[in-house]
């Protein structure tokens, strides 16, 4: 397939990109600009808030699909400023969303565990009611509307904690703290599933093959809090005296409210037959190996 990716040089666009590149797909890569030391061009210049250019890349690459995972992602950015986080996480989306219903072809659109307000003690299915408690949340629920509105044949793809080897991941900030420090603190009441941005990628490419859109929870299996993925981080990596603090999200210094609790169930693939999605810990064992193959670091 011809498929056109925004946000190719992000965490997940890269790994996305490079998986449907070998699944034999033929990929557009654009992305708002380059950033320096990760995806290499070809790529193509694309700013997803302005609807004209999103129209005219997906025509003059003849897209058969898109996968739409660029967003303003910065969470505490966005609670800052709620019109940037609504003009490219809505409007963005939108101009994508009206570019593909205009061309009639499917969109892939990635969202978040932030649509849920975290109240539950069990984990999120993809029938559950939405209620966001921040901006971020706020906004990319709005991108989903916009998707299911416009776009009949769509898929969301609400995904959580992502760890990817092409960015700023949780994982990178842990391993570089600990370059310089032997203790600090992290937060230990949010529980969630850390999700490998390759596993992430694998799942997405294999849904354009399906004709059962909708929404999809996609993260890897298992849950834990930050404090006990910050633990296995180090563990796994071999790191030996460090203290880590646990300490609840209300003396995290952020102005954001994030959800307490947004395990996400991969209830709709479940349903298929086809959740095939491994551990957060097996998936964090192929990640710390192929970030450091990546930057050379043992
Ligand atoms: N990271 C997580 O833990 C997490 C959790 C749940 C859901 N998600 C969702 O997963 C997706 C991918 O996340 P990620 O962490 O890989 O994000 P990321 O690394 O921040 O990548 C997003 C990309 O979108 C680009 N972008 C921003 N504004 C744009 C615009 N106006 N036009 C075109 N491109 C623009 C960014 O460029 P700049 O960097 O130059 O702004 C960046 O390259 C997002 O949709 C996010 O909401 C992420």
């Amino acid at each position: 397939m011809r498929i056109l990716v925004t946000g190719a040089n992000g965490m997940l666009g890269i790994d996305l990109c490079n998986v449907l590149s070998e699944a034999g797909h033929t990929v557009t890569r654009t992305d708002i600009s380059l950033r320096p030391g990760l995806q290499a061009p070809p790529w193509l210049q694309l700013d997803i808030t302005d609807a004209a250019a999103v129209l005219r890349a997906v025509e003059e690459c003849r897209a058969e699909a898109v996968i739409h995972p660029a967003a303003f992602t910065n969470v505490d950015g966005c609670e800052k400023d709620p019109d940037t986080a609504f003009k490219i996480n809505a409007l963005g989306t939108w101009c994508v969303a009206a570019a593909c219903s205009k061309l009639e072809i499917p969109i892939t659109y990635v969202s978040t565990d932030f649509v849920f307000d975290g109240t539950k003690t069990t984990p999120y299915t993809e029938f559950d009611a939405v209620n966001p408690i921040n901006h971020y949340g706020a906004s990319k629920l709005a991108g989903e509307r916009l998707v299911e509105k416009l776009c009949h044949r769509h898929f969301i793809v609400r995904t959580q904690w992502l760890n990817g080897a092409h960015g700023r991941s949780f994982a990178s900030i842990m391993l570089d703290l600990a370059k310089t420090r032997t203790e600090w603190e992290v937060v230990g009441d949010q529980i969630g599933s850390p999700t490998f941005t390759l596993d992430l990628a694998r799942t997405i490419a294999s849904l354009q093959t399906s004709t059962l859109y909708g929404t999809y929870h996609v993260a890897n299996r298992g849950e834990c809090s930050w404090h006990t993925f910050a633990r296995t981080i180090l563990d796994m990596s071999g790191i030996k005296g460090i203290t880590l603090h646990p300490i609840p999200a209300s003396q995290w210094p952020s102005p954001t409210r994030r959800p307490a609790y947004s395990t996400l169930r991969r209830y709709n693939l479940e349903l298929q037959g086809r959740d095939d999605l491994r551990t957060w810990q097996d998936a964090l064992e192929e990640f710390l190996k192929h970030k450091s193959e990546i930057t050379g670091a043992g």
